[in-house]
């Protein structure tokens, strides 16, 4: 670690700076740069900052690490001007903040810092942070491999793609909440998500339930991408006041796909997850749940305070995972962080994405063998749908619009069968029997013939057999 003075007489390239008030204050932040990038890195103070941004030296920077605490909210401006400057040079931005209020955290988010790490920083955050900046910028899939042209990514705020829920909230709903959680990072859980509401809000032609799809993942969500939406200002203003909005507000948040299904988007700008409270929340979903049959939620990866208010108001809480060491550990580490905490873990309904083969039967022992040794019942297995699913993601539709017959989309479909109302009945226009084994109960209407799919039966896909041991997941 270097003062300004002393960075430029060093012979070995600076790839990354610290840039602070004190960087004293942040030791932890210290140590990770160093474990990072050896020597190849400097502190600056907010000043010195601008001065050396401005020189040729600069153009060795990989990133700036901009760490911020509570008492510089008082004087943004000079840090506001220091990410311009780095953003002005093309030098990618780590913002580290220590105690910084939503709004402050916000402004500075707003300037295009590429990542955000809360201090203290978790282990291993510095390290993730700097291989996600490292990542090239997403591109779409080659023309030749795609039966169609890839789409372009959804403008942010493009007035025209906006779709607005045409009914008045009346509260006379009472939703079955269904989260969905990856356990590791890219295992599908929002593919899941997105084509699962998709299913559950064109269940029917003419009484279909009325569902949303709400995204929690305030920095990765991608439920915009997967629909094709664009991501609206209103979401921000929704998330930070929480206490003044009522079902109006955010049914005004939402956006339609396809008239059928009610999304609220990530917002638009990165936002740290702790902008908002469990209590905030909460009422989200209470409004929501209040308003649809079906409330999806894209939770973020991270375990966060309000993680606890989700799982407490879902009927059924959807763990994705893959058939790998990091899902098996991070099952086991979940199951014990919530049973210390004395919270409903047997909500927990584990989904194995890019399940094998039926004839890889060397793989289905091994998923049997997991299962055995976490002691959980994996009870919906997706096939991998290979490039048809990004492919459908990047043209923002849903797996039934643009690939019906993907092995993903045709297990995917039978697992958002079995969450329709237990009583059998898919026309009842009370879609909104719980999927929880206590709350079950008939709703006294006709049951539709033939409107059930078997369950957990062994079903042919297109590229083999999928197990959705669906009946499991709904029992
Ligand atoms: N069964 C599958 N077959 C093929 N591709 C898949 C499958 N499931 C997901 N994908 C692809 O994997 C990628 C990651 O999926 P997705 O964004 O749904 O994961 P995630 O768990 O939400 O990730 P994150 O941790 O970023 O939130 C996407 O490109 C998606 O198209
Ligand atoms: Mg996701």
């Amino acid at each position: 670690m270097t003062s300004v003075a002393n960075l430029q007489p060093d012979p070995a390239p600076i790839l990354a700076c610290t840039i602070s008030r004190d960087v004293q204050n942040f030791e932890l932040l210290i140590d990770d740069m160093e474990n990072e990038l050896g020597e190849s890195w400097g502190d600056l103070g907010f000043e010195d900052a601008l001065i050396f941004l401005g020189q040729p030296e600069a153009a060795t920077l990989q990133f700036v690490a901009i760490a911020v605490d509570a008492e510089d909210e008082a004087d943004l401006s000079r840090i506001t001007e220091v990410i311009r400057a780095a953003k002005a040079h093309s030098i990618k931005v780590i913002l580290i903040a220590n105690q910084v209020g939503p709004i402050a955290l916000h402004q500075l988010l707003r300037l295009g810092a590429e990542d955000f790490v809360p201090y203290p920083l978790p282990d291993g955050a510095l390290h993730e942070a700097i291989e996600r900046i490292k990542q090239p910028a997403p591109v779409t899939p080659p023309p030749a491999a795609a039966a169609v042209q890839p789409a372009a990514p959804p403008p942010i705020d493009e007035p025209h793609a906006e779709a607005h829920p045409a009914f008045k909230a009346k509260g006379d709903r009472n939703g079955v909440v269904l989260p969905v959680h990856g356990l590791a990072g890219g295992c599908g859980a929002s593919t899941f998500a997105t084509n699962l509401a998709w299913e559950l809000a064109t269940i029917s032609k003419n009484d279909a339930p009325r569902v949303c799809l709400i995204d929690l993942d305030f920095q990765y969500g991608s439920a915009a991408t997967y629909l094709d939406l664009p991501r609206k200002e209103a979401v921000f203003d929704l998330l930070s006041d929480t206490g003044s909005a009522d079902s109006d507000a955010l049914l005004a948040a939402m956006l339609t796909f396809n008239d059928k299904l009610h999304v609220l988007t990530a917002p638009s700008d990165m936002l740290p997850l702790d902008i908002v409270t469990p209590d905030d929340i909460g009422r989200i979903i209470d409004m929501a749940r209040a308003n649809f049959d079906f409330v999806i939620v894209d939770m973020p990866r991270t375990i966060v305070a309000w993680t606890e208010t989700v799982l407490s108001r879902a009927h059924a809480y959807f763990a994705l995972m893959e058939l790998d060491l990091r899902s098996a550990q991070n099952v086991l580490r979940l199951v014990r962080a919530l049973k210390a905490e004395g919270l409903p873990h047997e909500r927990l309904r584990y989904v194995l994405n890019r399940a094998p083969k039926f004839t890889d039967l060397s793989a289905k022992s091994r998923v049997k063998r997991m299962a055995e040794s976490l002691d959980i019942s994996i009870d919906v297995q997706l096939p991998d749908g290979g490039a048809q699913v990004t492919q459908a993601n990047d043209h923002g539709l849903p797996l039934s619009e643009n690939a019906g017959k993907n092995p993903f989309q045709e297990a995917r479909c039978r697992s958002g069968a079995d969450h329709r109302p237990p009583c059998g009945c898919g026309t009842c226009a009370q879609a909104r029997h719980s999927v929880a084994p206590d709350a079950r109960q008939p709703c006294g209407a006709p049951a539709r013939r033939g409107g059930r799919r078997r369950q957990g039966k062994e079903t042919q896909g297109t590229l083999g057999r999928v197990e959705t041991g669906a009946a499991q997941a709904a029992a």
